[in-house]
């Protein structure tokens, strides 16, 4: 049986349900696929050695990799003979930035010796700046599901579709790094706990992927290691975390997606040949999976 792993960093459980449908998706296909969740304390990661192809995903920060998933990666061992590797992003747009998020997350990966085969964007909720509509969320989570099957496909098939990263996109994308790796660094600090509001219940202790919450005299308190990742902030169940500087774009209430895929009342046609304004960049990224899919879905009929 082919061994496959997936690395996943995850804030507020995006990147987890991709990996998670690839995860179902490759043991369809004959793989036996395990899943690392990165996170503090930095334990080590499996050896990329043992399996006979490797899995990287992420959620997009400032059009970044988190740099605890940077750091997971540079931290592996090289590889003794070159193996493929997948890398995946989730994001809650299609801005074109965020196609070149994975510039210094290949060529990590490529001084391990790995050969990537894809770089997929996979658009999921948005955890920042405003709460999406249930509707684009379970359509978001469905669209998901599928892409992992023609992501398993491609990686079954050792099919290459990996995209070029122009240069001056990389040098946009250091200052969008330098913000938000550092900018953390100082906003970090800066988050605090409306006492009022909070039950002390840990949830946004337990949650932190970078051990950034400690409890002092029963309220959380936040030390510079933040990975801005949103999970303290989304699952409050009391909406009590106020993220310093970014506390106005700030999304609570995590999305159920049991819930929302479970529920047939929701619709998951929200982006559709109608939409216009804001979301039309949307459907351009729909229109032209949604026929790859098509194929594959007419090719294995
Ligand atoms: C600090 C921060 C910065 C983000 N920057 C971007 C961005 O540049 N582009 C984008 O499309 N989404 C951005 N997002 C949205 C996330 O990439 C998206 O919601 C992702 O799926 C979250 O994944 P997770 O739940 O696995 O953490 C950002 C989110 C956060 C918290
Ligand atoms: S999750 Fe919210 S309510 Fe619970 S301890 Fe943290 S801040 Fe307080
Ligand atoms: S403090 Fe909150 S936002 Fe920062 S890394 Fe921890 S869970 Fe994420």
């Amino acid at each position: 049986m082919k061994k496959a792993i997936i690395y996943y960093f995850t804030g507020t459980g995006n990147t987890r349900y991709a990996a998670e449908e690839i995860q179902k998706a490759l043991n369809e296909k004959g793989f036996e696929t395990t899943l690392f969740d990165i996170r503090k304390p930095l334990i080590d990661a499996p050896d990329p050695n043992h399996f006979d192809i490797s899995g990287f995903g992420y959620p997009i920060h400032a059009f970044n990799p988190p740099q605890l998933f940077l750091k997971i990666i540079k931290s592996l061992p090289r590889l003794h003979t070159p193996k493929n590797a997948f890398l995946f992003r989730t994001a809650g747009e299609p801005f074109f930035l965020n196609n070149a998020s994975s510039w210094s997350v290949l060529r990590a990966l490529k001084q391990k010796g790995f050969s990537v085969l894809m770089d997929q964007l996979l658009l999921m909720p948005y955890n920042i700046l405003f709460r999406y509509d249930d509707r684009l969320a379970k359509q978001m989570l469905l669209h998901t599901q599928k892409m992992a099957k023609l992501i398993a496909d491609d990686v079954d098939k050792s099919k290459m579709t990996k995209r070029i990263i122009y240069p001056w996109i990389w040098l946009v994308m250091m200052i969008f790094r330098g913000i938000q790796w550092y900018g953390a660094k100082i906003n970090g600090p800066l988050f605090h706990v409306k006492k009022d509001k909070c039950i002390q219940c840990k949830t946004c202790q337990k949650l932190c992927p970078s051990e950034n919450i400690t409890f002092k005299d029963g309220y959380p308190k936040f030390s510079i290691d933040c990975s801005m990742c949103m999970a303290c902030v989304m699952y409050c169940p009391k909406d009590a975390i106020r993220p310093g500087l970014i506390t106005p774009i700030r999304v609570n209430g995590s999305y159920s997606f049991s819930k929302l895929l479970q529920d047939e009342e929701i619709a998951s046609d929200f982006i559709n040949s109608e939409t216009k304004g804001y979301f039309k960049g949307f459907l351009d990224y729909y229109e032209k999976t949604e026929e790859i899919i098509q194929s594959l879905e007419e090719e294995s009929a």
